[in-house]
């Protein structure tokens, strides 16, 4: 047989599906992977049925149905406060993977240095194998999961062609502030960088936080590869909607880059999720007051157990600080909350660069009844 590619056998296989496994072994309540429990909005049901009776069933344009991108232009130029060309500055992507993925293949080439905060989303690292790229970590310290200007300084003087921004940021839960985006924007500008944004999370803040696009910041529109999802927003994971908004010349060659990748997103689901993009103003804030329900359950169990953990500003996950148990490895302890308390976390090493053991992560996009029942059990491991 000959070899498989040297690029790709790098990957490892992913933590969080690991612990889904190990979670359905010992029936324990999975807090992994990061997707809700309840159904869509009805409506949203009801449209993709409509859909498949009208026959939407071949393929839409391959950067997005028109009636998708004039619904997704006027919900970004609500939150970017300027008008938006549907027709040449988005291109609809099957989620926000595809859009991260074609975002780095559109600007980097192989070899290119593209800079991350450590932790991060899993797939960031990939998408930069993918590409050929090399990833540059800048840490966030916990337990604030701040950067430090110095060391992110030293990132983009090291020569970087892109730098990821995961805002509201997966796995640690910051909404980074004004001031922070316009430092790494100041940097974005000094050292000619491209931002990747994945703001997927950017309709879940809590405690009155204001989400800022990273392309509302003055100057960053032109360098700003903005990727976004209505996986989270609609709750709709599996249906693999999302988008990326550029400039027009970056959209002509995401546009390719995307057709080439996928064609294109799937056609009657295309025409369905029009009808949530056209919900109210306040379903948004609706959904902003469930997850925030959410999370003050679990906190509130959390508080209860005596253990530390990183109020989250967004986002909807909490890392909690597992280093009074002692134990060296994370992988272990998962597996042993999963086994004993009933209850499967996310090692935390899973998100960071460099060996760090002193975390899990812990998903709350589920329901009250879901998250009291893990609750009562997370008790157990009261300190
Ligand atoms: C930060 C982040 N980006 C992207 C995704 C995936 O989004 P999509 O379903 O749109 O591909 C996730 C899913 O958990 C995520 O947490």
């Amino acid at each position: 047989m000959p070899a498989t590619s040297r690029r790709t056998s790098v990957f490892t296989e992913s933590l969080i599906r690991e612990m889904s496994r190990v979670a359905a072994r010992h029936s324990a309540i999975n807090l992994s992977q990061g997707f809700p429990d309840w159904d869509p909005p009805a409506a949203l049901v009801q449209a993709g049925k409509d859909a498949m009776d009208a026959g939407r069933h071949q393929y839409a344009a391959t950067w997005g149905a028109p009636e998708l991108r004039a619904a997704l232009g006027a919900k970004i130029s609500r939150g970017l406060g300027v008008p938006v060309d549907a027709d040449r500055e988005l291109v609809v992507t099957c989620g926000s993977t595809e859009a991260m993925m074609a975002a780095f293949m559109t600007v980097c080439d192989p070899g290119d240095r593209v800079g991350l905060f450590s932790p991060f989303y899993e797939n960031y690292n990939a998408d930069a194998i993918l590409t050929g790229a090399q990833a540059v970590h800048v840490p966030l310290h916990p337990p604030h999961y701040r950067f430090d200007p110095t060391e992110l300084r030293r990132a983009f003087a090291g020569g970087l062609k892109a730098f990821v921004l995961c805002n509201p940021s997966n796995p640690c839960g910051r909404v980074f502030t004004r001031e922070e985006l316009l430092q790494i924007a100041a940097l974005a500008e000094e050292f000619d960088v491209w931002v990747i944004t994945d703001e997927v999370y950017e309709h879940i803040v809590f405690d009155g936080r204001q989400h800022v696009y990273f392309a509302t910041l003055p100057g960053m529109a032109q360098r700003t590869l903005m990727c976004s999802s209505l996986s989270k927003t609609f709750s709709i994971t599996g249906w693999r909607l999302g988008y990326l908004h550029a400039a027009p010349e970056v959209i002509a060659q995401a546009r390719k880059v995307h057709d080439f990748l996928t064609v294109g997103a799937a056609a009657p689901l295309q025409h369905a999720v029009v009808t949530a993009l056209n919900f109210p103003a306040s379903y948004y804030d609706e959904l902003t007051a469930k997850y925030a329900e959410s999370r003050d359950v679990l906190l509130g169990y959390l508080d209860r157990t005596g253990l530390s953990y990183t109020r989250p500003e967004g986002a909807y996950f909490v890392m909690l600080d597992i280093s009074p148990f002692g134990y060296a490895s994370d992988v272990e302890f998962s597996h042993w909350m999963a086994k004993e308390i009933g209850v499967a976390p996310v090692p935390g090493s899973s998100f960071f660069a460099h060996g760090e053991n002193r975390f899990v992560r812990l998903n709350f996009a589920k329901k009250p009844e879901t998250l009291h029942a893990a609750g009562e059990r997370l008790l157990k491991l009261k300190r």
